[in-house]
């Protein structure tokens, strides 16, 4: 998705613009752009990737202020001309912004009937000539943006620079991220601390309907109506080093790979022996309000709504109280129940997805008690729930998630074993899982081991038109997420069922053209995975079984052999061989594995 790095110092702003869109480059994105102020606004913007920008930056582009942009078309195709930054038809004010404008076409026809030309056909623009209009009369560039967002709906992040105005940069959000870098002497902001890592660790996080006005000696905060706002610098605990590839040949398999110690992370300080719980003190809930709650509904999108649906089966069971889960993106649509005995929580690895943070928000208006459990510090999501866990994975910067998937499971696991065991779990039981949960890391270890059969499989079926994933109650949100990570990075269409609902309808569907991958654990439901074994096989389809012992070669053609956990903690594991399995699929195929086609790491938008 879109993204924003601005700059106000006394160094060239031109190579640290272009730096910081370069680390916005995993959100996905079509075309970029950078504006520098030097005695007048310097340009230039480009369809395709930061390279192609820098490679069109002249040496002579000086100024020590300036934004950037890296754009994810919306209104308008990708095209030089639609790429940002956005400029008023005098030149005197150029703005990039994230997020859409609902009015837009309204503000055109009117800038349009009072003589305005417009260059692109994208919704910005309105703003670059909205602002410009005020610009020249007002005091200060902020009350001309102020003026302008006054006439606004929609959502944006956005970063103004003003030609007549050359020591400022103006930043605000709406429903999209701003984050502000405090540097020695000199500001930075992006949508994302991604692109302010290298520079500061010190950052400030606005609040929806924020504005901020950056120099180089610092910067002031504004609410809507103007009031200055006082903000506490937050101090991030990534650093550059998080977003390189580290040796590996993508993120992708650097992410897979750090799992081990990304779910040692997430458990670290939260196992306690002696009352064999969980503590969390994130929740910002005592005992009793724990155990006030009669159901739980959990809310996430993509791989986040499925490592939800493990969630869910690890609360019943652990805990027995009711839990499902469900696609933020649909919740929020279909004028939910609110209950104030139901505890909602709410999975984004980003914080930042604007169905799940619209879910939470319509949660709270409804006066819903919602946790987080996130991955970025400080990110919308986490502001706007009352109390949860966050991750620790570190910054996941391929698209498909798998670090923040496993990691979400983990933390699910915490909660469930907090919420039992403030309930009817027995001690003997809590320990049973915190040994299990200590158990994890090094049976990861155990399973990045496999990698070479896993890519020999992977190689093997790579070539399929089409693969079915199946899994049975606690397997199925493997099966489900197996399918995503296939489908999303390798391009092969992959469809996940219950393996109990094979013989109600995708049966038809099998036979050797479509191989299946299929969860099998060792449970209480290995008789029924087995006998669904048999029936694919009777079918002429061929089988790949993931599971805790070797298959019968009258039931599967090959099997990847996990160690075997708790029970309730057994799809953690069994999720793994599946990342490797669509990683090395892809990389076959020859995919983009980082950057899939048509998809982003954090949608900000509807
Ligand atoms: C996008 C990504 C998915 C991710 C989903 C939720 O669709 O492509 O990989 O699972 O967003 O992201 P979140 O940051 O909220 O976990």
């Amino acid at each position: 998705m879109c993204g924003i790095v601005a700059y106000v110092g006394p160094k060239d702003a031109a190579p640290i613009l272009l730096e910081g869109l370069q680390r916005l480059e995993y959100r996905g994105y079509d075309s970029a752009g950078v504006v520098v102020s030097n005695k007048g606004l310097k340009v230039r913007k480009v369809k395709g990737r930061v390279a192609d920008l820098a490679a069109a930056v002249p040496a002579r582009f000086k100024g020590t202020l300036g934004i950037g942009h890296t754009r994810w078309a919306t209104h308008g195709a990708p095209s030089d001309v639609n790429a940002h930054p956005h400029l008023s038809s005098d030149g005197r004010i150029a703005v990039v912004h994230n997020g859409i404008i609902e009015n837009a076409d309204e503000l055109r026809a009117k800038l349009e009937a009072d003589g305005v030309v417009f260059s692109s056909e994208t919704d910005t623009e309105v703003l670059a000539h909205l602002i410009a209009r005020t610009a020249g009369e007002t005091d200060s560039l902020e009350e001309a943006v102020r003026a302008a967002l006054k006439r606004v709906v929609g959502t944006y992040g956005i970063a103004v620079v003003d030609a007549g105005r050359p020591g400022e940069v103006v930043v605000a959000r709406n429903g999209s991220p701003i984050v502000l870098g405090i540097g020695e002497k000199e500001m930075f902001a992006a949508s994302d601390v991604a692109a302010l890592v290298r520079y500061t660790r010190q950052v400030v996080h606005l609040e929806d309907g924020e504005l901020a006005v950056l120099k180089a000696d610092g910067f002031r905060t504004f609410a809507g109506d103007a009031r200055p706002t006082a903000k506490e610098p937050l101090t991030v605990d990534w650093d550059a080093g998080h977003y390189d590839t580290g040796g590996y040949e993508h993120y992708l398999l650097k992410e897979i790979s750090e799992q081990p110690d990304t779910v040692a992370r997430t458990l670290r300080g939260r196992l306690d022996d002696r009352f064999h719980i969980a503590h969390l003190g994130g929740l910002n809930m005592d005992a009793r309000e724990t155990r006030s709650f009669r159901r739980v509904k959990i809310i996430g999108c993509g791989s986040a709504y499925y490592s939800g649906q493990i969630g869910a089966q690890l609360i019943e069971e652990l805990a027995r109280i009711p839990a499902d889960a469900e696609p933020a993106s649909e919740f929020r649509y279909r004028g939910p129940v609110v209950e104030p005995d139901t505890l909602y929580v709410a999975i984004s690895q980003s914080g930042e997805t604007y169905d799940t943070l619209a879910a939470v928000q319509e949660l709270k208006r409804k006066g819903g008690r919602v946790l987080g459990i996130v991955n970025t510090v400080g990110s919308a999501i986490a502001r706007e729930c009352d109390g949860g866990l966050y991750l620790h994975a570190g910054p996941e910067v391929s698209v498909a998630s798998t670090k923040a998937f496993t990691s979400t499971a983990v933390a699910f696991a915490l909660l469930a074993l907090h919420l039992g065991r403030v309930r009817d779990l027995s001690p003997a039981e809590g320990r049973r899982i915190c040994q299990g949960l200590r158990a994890l890391p090094g049976q990861i270890k155990e399973i990045l081991a496999l990698e070479p059969q896993i890519k020999e499989l992977a190689h093997k079926y790579a070539g399929s038109p089409s693969m079915m994933f199946v899994g049975r109650v606690r397997g199925y949100p493997v099966a489900r997420e197996g399918a995503q990570k296939l489908k999303e990075i390798s391009y092969v269409h992959a469809e996940a069922y219950p393996a109990s609902e094979l013989k109600h309808g995708p049966l038809a569907l099998i036979g050797p053209e479509m191989p299946t991958v299929a969860i099998v654990p060792d449970d209480e439901l290995l008789d029924k995975n087995l006998t669904t074994l048999g029936e694919i096989r009777a079918r002429g389809g061929r089988v790949l079984m993931i599971g805790h012992r070797a298959a019968d070669p009258r039931l599967a053609d090959d099997h990847v052999v996990v160690p075997k956990n708790e029970t309730e903690l057994d799809p953690i594991l069994l999720t793994i061989p599946l990342q490797l399995f669509a990683y090395h699929a892809a990389v076959a195929l020859g995919r983009d594995v980082d950057k899939p086609r048509n998809l982003a790491k954090s949608v900000t938008v509807e």
